[in-house]
């Protein structure tokens, strides 16, 4: 898998090298082309080191050009992926000038175009970076993100760079399968966010899960090469890239759709929140506030993490236990009662946990365990899915049969 990462100058450019690691962990050759206003933001020195080639910026180079020429750099791509991709770039791409190495690449490969990019959010919301936008995606340029947050001109909206484990994902599942990952050809089922038991037809009982932690998840699966199916109950999440979602909104219906999908499943992670219990009945009409005191009845709802655990041929099982207190302690407990695989355990409470970007998580299993400090999620979630696979591969052998047919995507 060739890749022409292309970084053009933007303050994101400072994440060049972790998004070429990411590649390469995929087993993909990087070969870098900087324009001359990259290498403002990020040193040829640090680029060349992670991706152990020279790296390109000038279409003028005789040396470089004599060793591998523009148009055979073009040719050799399977992927040109720009990121980041400044508003710059985005307009010369669509006005088809090619007055760089970068943009000259661009006009002369066949390989799929992915821009990721980065720039202030009024530059990025601006009719002119708008209308290159669309003209792109209509030219079949696949563009990633940008995410919205805080940016380094200290204002919010959109316009951030993507992470790189994102961008490597999108890449990965571009590429159809041919990047190698710890989880390539196996099959990860993954429950995430809250879910609703409805009162009557406009209340329902939720809790303050946002699904974060457990769309982070999903896409660390992706980027390590598995196919993820996200049972997701109500969450305000873009889908990540290679990722199939299959919404639902109560336990019952979360139950349901699991049991389906762990049929054929390698791995099983509970990181939804589900209710442990629902209203009796759910009233046909909206209930009216007749008394001064009314109670609800409400009944146990199927621990989804429990049934798969217990099932004859069950997939390495993987929960999460969110407490307020003695967190490693009941999560241990958990991880016996339940007859779980492994238990991701971790603090919440009013400061933590619930809808934060960041995580502390401690994971444990039978005979061991690991503590990760605060992190963001998309950083936390790459560490368990690593560890989730090389304790797969310890307790199954890494010669275990992936439990999904796979129908290969071979060249
Ligand atoms: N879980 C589940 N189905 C349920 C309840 C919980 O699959 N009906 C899963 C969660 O996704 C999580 C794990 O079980 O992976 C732990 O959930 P938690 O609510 O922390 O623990 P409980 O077992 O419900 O125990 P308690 O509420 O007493 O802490």
């Amino acid at each position: 898998m060739n890749i022409v990462l292309g970084i053009s100058g933007g303050i994101a450019a400072y994440k060049a090298p972790d998004l070429v690691r990411r590649l390469r962990e995929h087993g993909a050759e990087v070969q870098i082309v900087m324009t001359s206003s990259a290498e403002e933001f990020v040193t040829e020195t640090a680029l060349q080191a992670v991706s152990g080639r020279p790296i390109r910026s000038n279409l003028w180079d005789k040396d470089a050009e004599a060793a591998m020429s523009h148009i055979e750099l073009a040719r050799w791509a399977d992927v040109v992926l720009i990121a980041p991709a400044t508003a710059e770039v985005m307009a010369r791409i669509v006005s088809g000038g090619a007055p760089d190495l970068l943009t000259t690449i661009c006009l002369a490969s066949e390989a799929p175009l992915v821009l990721a990019p980065a720039m202030n959010h009024v530059m990025w919301s601006n009719p002119a970076t708008q209308s290159n936008r669309a003209v792109l995606e209509e030219r079949g340029v696949h563009i990633l993100g940008p995410g919205i947050g805080s940016q380094a001109c200290g204002e919010t909206g959109a316009g951030r760079m993507l992470e790189p484990n994102a961008i490597a994902a999108a890449v990965a599942s571009l590429a159809g399968g041919k990047l190698e990952g710890a989880m390539k050809g196996r099959k990860v089922v993954i429950t995430a966010g809250p879910t609703r038991e409805p009162i009557d037809p406009v209340r329902y009982i939720t809790n303050r899960s946002s699904g974060k932690m457990g769309y982070a998840i999903a896409q660390a699966a992706a980027v390590q090469g598995a196919e993820v199916v996200v049972i997701s109950g109500p969450v305000n999440i873009a889908v990540p890239a290679g990722v199939e979602v299959q919404a639902v909104q109560t336990a019952e219906e979360m139950h349901e759709a699991t049991l389906a999908a762990v049929a054929d499943a390698d791995i099983f992670i509970a990181a939804a929140a589900v209710a442990d219990y629902r209203p009796a009945q759910v009233a046909g009409q909206k209930i009216k506030k007749n008394n001064e005191q009314m109670s609800i009845e409400l009944v146990r709802c199927p621990d989804i993490l429990a049934t798969v655990a217990a099932l004859d041929v069950a997939p390495f099982t993987v929960g999460f236990a969110a407490e307020t207190e003695k967190v490693t302690d009941y999560a241990r407990g958990k991880l016996e009662k339940k007859r779980l695989d492994m238990i991701v355990a971790n603090r919440v409470g009013s400061d933590c946990g619930f809808d934060s970007d960041d995580n502390a998580a401690t994971v444990l299993w039978n005979d061991g365990e690991k503590r990760f400090p605060t992190t963001s999620k998309t950083d936390l979630a790459r560490d368990i899915i690593e560890l989730v696979a090389q304790r797969f591969y310890a307790v199954r052998g890494s010669d275990t049969e992936p439990r999904l047919t796979v129908i290969s995507n071979s060249d």
